[in-house]
């Protein structure tokens, strides 16, 4: 088969990496790409939201199926731009439609989900510029912090937790009235402030079976002990040792399976990855958020625990015959520091050569924000690079990544030194 992935983060390369092991993979191109799936694929120059780009790249190379990576073009609606063309209806993109997009398009549409489903979640309300002032009572019914979220997608921004309560009121009115987050902020969510430790849980499916993906850590903070600003994740680790059979048992009876069923039961077109952002209270799972994609950089740890054929899952996906699929996953641990440019999250330079990379040994270094020029590779983004080891416990694994690491070198790079202490 001819595939077309579409994104150019460490999450593309990573499973660029893993279809390529695919027997059934013959050809594969990345839409755009980065300096590392150059090395292993062909990148194609457009944006994965460019969807008559896309079609042209479809049929120009002959490509028999599509793996979207990011949520944009799928929030957009690129499974359903696929379905309604005569020319395209025919090729599986491995991805969910628009409506179910929303999963993470829409935070309300993700809470009306989850309460509707009975998944265990936090209590919400939610606000448009018409009901500020309802909003500004409801959060005196709450407890501090407060967790005002934006609607809609706002890069990774939308979401703040304020503990004092004329600010948070204060805030909701620069998200409703003021446009704080533009369009994503017409409305706010408001929720009931969730205290536990974090986990990601991933799930395949064709939207009547599916297949849980092992479950990862993800570090978000920019800086070590977490602190700092919030980033895209600094670092990952899978298994996650806070979450035994017992737990991840709970996960899929309460989580997975009826969000799965709630696919199904509302029609939802929906073949491709579903991230679980899950909070562990006490000892009981609750989602605070849904993703429709891949998380980065989970992807990192999660794919490369996979021993079973990622294509032959993606086309049982598309064939809606995942139930008969079987996953293997491999039993070590896996963990990935992510190497970043100085100043990330905030203002960053770009088109820093990168040295070392081919002494890496034992490690894998999924590229992320790089790009290949006149034969070396530079910098291209926040997110350089995510070095994955396997290791019998996630600590040895760790400790190969730093040792791979400290033989990089570009201008300013940076990289949390403390990723599994706290584990
Ligand atoms: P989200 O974009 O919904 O994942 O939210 C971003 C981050 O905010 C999450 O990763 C959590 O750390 C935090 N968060 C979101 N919702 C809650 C909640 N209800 N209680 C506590 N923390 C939350
Ligand atoms: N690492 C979190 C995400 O991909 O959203």
């Amino acid at each position: 088969m001819k595939i077309l992935l579409l994104g150019s983060g460490g999450r593309e390369h990573a499973l660029a990496w893993k279809m390529l092991q695919s027997p059934l993979c013959e050809a594969l191109f990345v839409a755009p790409g980065n300096a590392g799936t150059a090395a292993i694929a062909t990148n194609i120059n457009i944006s994965p939201v460019d969807f008559s780009a896309v079609k042209d790249t479809v049929l120009t190379h002959g490509i028999d199926m599509v793996v979207v990576g990011p949520e944009d073009p799928l929030v957009k609606g690129i499974s359903d731009f696929f379905k309604k063309d005569s020319e395209l209806a025919a090729i599986p993109v491995i991805g969910p439609s628009q409506y179910g997009a929303q999963l993470e398009g829409s935070k309300e549409f993700a809470k009306q989900f989850l309460i509707k489903n009975n998944i265990p979640t936090a209590a919400y309300d939610s606000f448009t510029k018409d009901t500020v002032e309802q909003g500004c009572e409801f959060l005196t019914t709450l407890q501090p912090p407060y967790v005002l979220k934006a609607d809609g997608l706002a890069a990774g921004k939308g979401v703040l937790i304020i503990s004092d309560l004329a600010e948070a009121q204060q805030e909701l009115r620069n998200m409703l009235v003021d446009a704080k987050f533009g369009e994503a902020s017409a409305k706010v969510v408001i929720e009931e402030f969730l205290d536990g430790i974090e986990l990601s849980c991933f799930v395949l499916t064709d939207g009547k079976s599916y297949k849980l993906l092992p479950a990862a850590k993800d570090y978000k903070r920019i800086g070590e002990g977490d602190t700092g600003l919030n980033t895209g994740g600094m670092g990952a680790v899978s298994p996650v040792p806070f979450a035994d059979a017992e737990f991840m048992e709970k996960i899929e009876t309460r989580i997975v399976k009826p969000t799965v069923e709630g696919l199904k039961n509302d029609n939802i077109d929906y073949k491709g990855f579903v991230f679980i952002g899950l909070i562990k209270v006490g000892n009981d799972p609750f989602v605070i958020e849904y993703n429709v994609r891949m998380g980065d950089p989970e992807t990192e740890v999660v794919i490369p625990r996979l021993k079973s054929d990622l294509v032959e899952l993606f086309v049982a996906v598309a064939n809606e015959k995942l139930g008969e699929a079987e996953l293997v996953i491999d039993e070590r641990s896996a963990a990935t520091v992510m190497v970043v440019a100085g100043g990330y999250p905030e203002a960053y330079g770009k088109g820093d050569v990168i040295s070392g990379l081919e002494k890496v040994e034992g490690s894998i270094a999924f590229h992320a924000g790089t790009k290949p020029d006149n034969g070396q590779v530079v910098t291209n983004g926040g997110r350089v690079i995510a070095v994955t080891s396997y290791g019998d416990t996630f600590m040895e694994a760790i400790k190969k990544s730093y040792q791979n690491i400290a033989g990089l070198h570009f201008d300013k790079m940076y990289f949390r030194k403390d990723i599994g202490l706290d584990l």
